[in-house]
């Protein structure tokens, strides 16, 4: 089980798995020390690519993983229980597909799930600092969402930096979550901007070898992680 303490994690995502072999891929990276994945859920509405349905929480879940459901869909208060019953860990909803964040967020926790809340690039990061009371997971993404293997859009990072200030702070219980083009040139930048959950798709599932790319990844990453002053 994750908790909440400042850690850095880095997390796959299925998005970039190859279907035909996806629990063995999952059994290579738990063996390389993997512990969280990331499903990405899309619903050809809210982003123009459809994906994952619950199975595929269940599946991670079987293995053994800590999981994060990302809903890139337009109802996502609809589709969080089927999720929830699949026993994510976290169920994340993006703050442009809800009326009422904080709202939205406490309906997720009733549902029983840890509850996210995302941004996409032109959302500025007001709303997601006006809920980091009720979130449990922050999620900046740092590429337009719908597809793995963009590129990284380094100009998220000052809203990664404004969510660790505000989070030590008020010492809120918070991940800060880059989801979006992370890969081993650039996770330092992620990791010392303040972000302690670094979602790899392509890094990791599309490379040679996904065991030392998920190593190499977490290396960086805690290398450059800045644990919160006491
Ligand atoms: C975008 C997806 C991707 C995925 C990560 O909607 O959310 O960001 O998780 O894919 P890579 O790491 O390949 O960009």
């Amino acid at each position: 089980m994750i908790v909440a303490t400042r850690t850095v994690a880095v997390v796959p995502s299925l998005l970039a798995g190859d279907l035909a072999r996806l629990g063995e891929q999952l059994d290579v990276v738990k063996s390389a020390g993997c512990r969280w994945l990331s499903v990405d859920v899309m619903d050809g509405h809210f982003v123009p690519n459809l994906s994952f349905g619950p199975d595929f929480v269940r599946l991670a879940k079987a293995k053994g993983f800590y999981v994060d459901a990302h809903l890139m869909v337009s109802n996502p208060l609809v589709v969080a229980p089927w999720f929830v019953a699949a026993h994510a860990d976290i169920v994340t909803v993006h703050l442009e597909a809800v009326d009422a964040a904080v709202d939205a967020l406490k309906k997720i926790k009733a549902f029983g799930a840890k509850a996210g809340l995302a941004i996409k690039p032109k959302t500025p990061v007001d709303g997601l600092l006006a809920a980091l009371g009720e979130c449990d997971l922050a999620l900046v993404m740092t590429v337009e969402p719908g597809f793995g293997g963009q590129k990284f859009m380094a100009d998220m990072m000052p809203k990664v930096a404004a969510l660790r200030r505000e989070i030590d702070a008020k010492r809120h219980q918070c991940w800060i979550q880059v989801d979006g083009g992370v890969n081993s040139s650039n996770i330092a930048q992620c990791a010392a901007a303040g972000a302690d959950s670094l979602v790899a798709g392509s890094a990791v599932f599309a490379a040679e070898d996904p065991a030392a790319a998920f190593r190499e990844l977490e290396l960086k990453a805690r290398a450059a992680f800045k644990p919160q002053q006491p």
